[in-house]
């Protein structure tokens, strides 16, 4: 029996409309993450239109916590098996790091041997971990919230990220990514294991704020949680397929999903769907751009 389509929020012509979700700690044959990753990318393929572009937010792979299983086979099996289903040169898919895959310099240079293409625009030392892409009007920017080289997860630099949202100030669309949250979610308020040291993330969010960027898309947290700050979003999506974290769970109410963004000129709009496919939760904030 064909499956019924999903269907997307549409942007008007001058907007874009992507997917992102993150955190399903996968990489393992046979393991229940994998079959729940597999049930969210069931959910995305059946979404009309397909997404112009995807963006992962961390935490693929089980990583160090799964010490039978090398990083490498971890990654071989989630790009080569669980991914096969996308064709990237259509739908591109962006990465992030985050604790469970980029856990020291060892992990760090794992990750740079799986993801050859990723853009070295990033920090000293972060080549290939943070970077940036441009996609027309839109500007991505992913930040490494794991660097070994600033004190590992927890941690992020605002210098590169404010001089690369300068950089690109004619951008309509500003949105930057990264694994952990700056504002708690759920509860989970300890930092830095939940969320990003305070006076790092006071210093990170009034970057973001000066720059008007539209979102900050993190992970981390099982959940779908959507903050307004300043009027930035901080989104967080950890549904991709992790049933709990240490010492915490999947809150009552939450549910495996991937979210799906359409954005134009006139608003920013989210839903949240899950592994039935049913558009579970929604969310939609006008957008306003400063005077020229
Ligand atoms: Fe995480």
């Amino acid at each position: 029996m064909k499956k019924r389509i999903i269907t997307a929020l549409r942007p008007s012509n001058d907007g874009h409309q992507f997917v992102f979700y993150g955190d399903c700690c996968s990489g393992i044959p046979g393991k229940p993450f994998e079959h729940n990753f597999s049930r969210v990318n069931g959910a995305l393929q059946r979404l009309c239109p397909q997404p112009e572009f995807i963006v992962f937010l961390g935490d693929h792979i089980m990583g160090a916590y799964e010490k039978d299983h090398p990083l490498e086979a971890q990654w071989q099996h989630w790009l080569k098996e669980e991914m096969r289903w996308l064709d990237t040169d259509r739908i591109p898919l962006y990465h992030c790091t985050s604790n469970h895959d980029t856990f020291d310099t060892v992990s760090e240079c794992v990750w740079r041997n799986q993801f050859p293409g990723i853009p070295r625009n990033g920090p000293p030392g972060q080549e290939g971990l943070s970077y940036w892409v441009r996609r027309g009007d839109l500007l991505l920017v992913m930040v490494d919230t794991s660097y070994s080289g600033l004190g590992g997860p927890g941690h992020v630099e605002s210098v590169w990220l404010d001089a690369t949202l300068t950089a690109h100030a004619d951008a309509r669309y500003k949105i930057v990514a990264g694994h952990h949250p700056v504002f708690p979610v759920n509860g989970y308020a300890e930092r830095p294991l939940w969320c990003l040291m305070q006076a790092e993330a006071d210093v990170f969010w009034a970057v973001l704020v000066r720059h008007r960027v539209l979102a900050y898309l993190c992970s981390h947290i099982i959940a779908f949680d959507v903050q307004d700050h300043d009027d930035v979003l901080q989104v967080c999506s950890g549904g991709a397929g992790t049933n709990y974290g240490p010492g915490g769970f999947m809150g009552e109410g939450e549910y495996h999903h991937y979210v799906q963004a359409s954005v134009d000129p006139g608003n920013f709009q989210l839903q949240s769907i899950d592994v039935e496919g049913v558009s579970r939760e929604t969310y939609s904030k006008p957008i306003r751009f400063p005077s020229k």
